[in-house]
């Protein structure tokens, strides 16, 4: 990468302590970053986890709080405002609302969120409220228990119906919730969602299924096209774009007639939308990854544990974030899946 881009990345707004943006060689503005908190999980679902045989990390490679904060501030003076937490489950992690409490609290985030499949969510709420978070997003493949399960691995349908009682109490709705399709497993439930999108106000949000997931069981005629989910829906009952609240978004956003409800379509595989990506990782053993499908990682945790400064931390993320991939090559005849499946890397 020339110089010329390097420094661009780091282009400071004047004064030695605020950077103003981090940028990538194909001028993308890069301002959400997801941070993965653990590589383990409760679940098992079928386009993630195999239900054994792969390997997790030990309680010292996985980033502390106290690195994962400092790296927040670095990120944020280098003009992250959106932070998401991912796993694995995020909620394995223990201690887990005093992070949150840690990162709500660094002046110039401006928004806090949440992945989570939801099954430990109940127990946690009062703390993750009172830590100050209030987006969620849940993952909600099947509306039927059984397929439920199958799909994941448990039998957590029951408490989705919980915490999502739990979460109107507590004023925190619409919450979103992520539906993986997989041909011949859930492509028959569309519709259902999209009664329960308008009958709950909650969002659906269906997602093609990415190769991402360890039993190395995606093909192409398992993805089940977002423009299909959308004629589905639309010939029963007329959708409506709703407009995109930043060019970013990953989500084609859809109401119902007469506004009701929302549902959200988001074709990462047939229709990519990588020009627009703001987004990069971090891995729950501190690997800064610049795309789902990088086929390489910047070694954080290395250097923080080397000691170095917030300056070179700094420098190193901007000098990283240079080479984000222009986009992923799921439908180039050479694509290579990444070796790290979505429970580590973060969804
Ligand atoms: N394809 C698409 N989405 C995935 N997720 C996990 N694995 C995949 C995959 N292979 C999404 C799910 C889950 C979130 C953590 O990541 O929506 O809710
Ligand atoms: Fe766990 Fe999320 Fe992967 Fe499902 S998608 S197995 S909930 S990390």
């Amino acid at each position: 990468m020339s110089l010329a881009g390097r420094e661009d990345s780091l282009s400071t707004s004047g004064k030695n302590e605020h950077t103003s943006h981090l940028a990538d060689s194909y001028g993308r503005v890069i301002r959400d970053l997801r941070i993965s908190v653990t590589d383990r999980c409760n679940f098992r679902c079928v386009y993630c986890l195999p239900e054994q045989g792969f390997s997790q990390k030990t309680r010292s490679e996985l980033l502390n709080f106290d690195e994962i904060e400092r790296l927040a501030h670095i990120f944020v003076r280098l003009g992250i405002n959106k932070i998401r937490i991912t796993g694995g489950e995020p909620l394995l992690r223990r201690g887990l609302p005093g992070l949150l409490a840690r990162l709500n609290a660094i002046s110039g985030l401006q928004d806090l969120a949440m992945t989570t499949n939801g099954f430990l969510l109940a127990e946690l709420l009062p703390d993750l409220l009172s830590a100050g978070l209030r987006r969620f997003n849940i993952s909600l493949d099947s509306l039927d228990g059984e397929r439920f399960q199958k799909m994941t691995g448990r039998d957590g349908l029951p408490r989705v119906h919980t915490i999502m009682t739990m979460l109107e109490e507590a004023g925190v709705s619409p919450v979103k919730f992520n539906c993986v399709l997989i041909r011949g497993m859930n492509d028959d439930e569309i519709l259902s969602f999209a009664e329960f999108a308008q009958s709950t106000g909650h969002v659906v949000r269906f997602i093609e299924f990415m190769p991402l997931d360890a039993g190395q069981a995606w093909r192409r005629e398992l993805v089940v096209p977002g423009r299909e989910v959308y004629e589905t829906i639309h010939s029963r009952d007329p959708l409506t774009l709703l407009p995109a609240r930043s060019p970013s978004e990953t989500a084609r956003r859809y109401t119902f007639q007469g506004g009701k409800g929302e549902i959200g379509i988001i074709s990462s595989v047939t229709e990519p939308f990588c020009g627009f990506c703001n987004r990069i990782r971090l891995t729950a053993d501190g690997k800064l990854r610049t795309c789902l499908f990088s086929a390489v990682e910047y070694d954080l945790k290395g250097l923080l544990r080397e000691n170095a400064s917030d300056e070179d931390l700094l420098r190193f993320i901007a000098d990283s974030v240079v080479h984000k991939e222009r986009g992923h090559r799921i439908n180039e005849p050479d694509f290579i899946r990444p070796d790290r499946t979505m429970s580590c890397i973060g969804g």
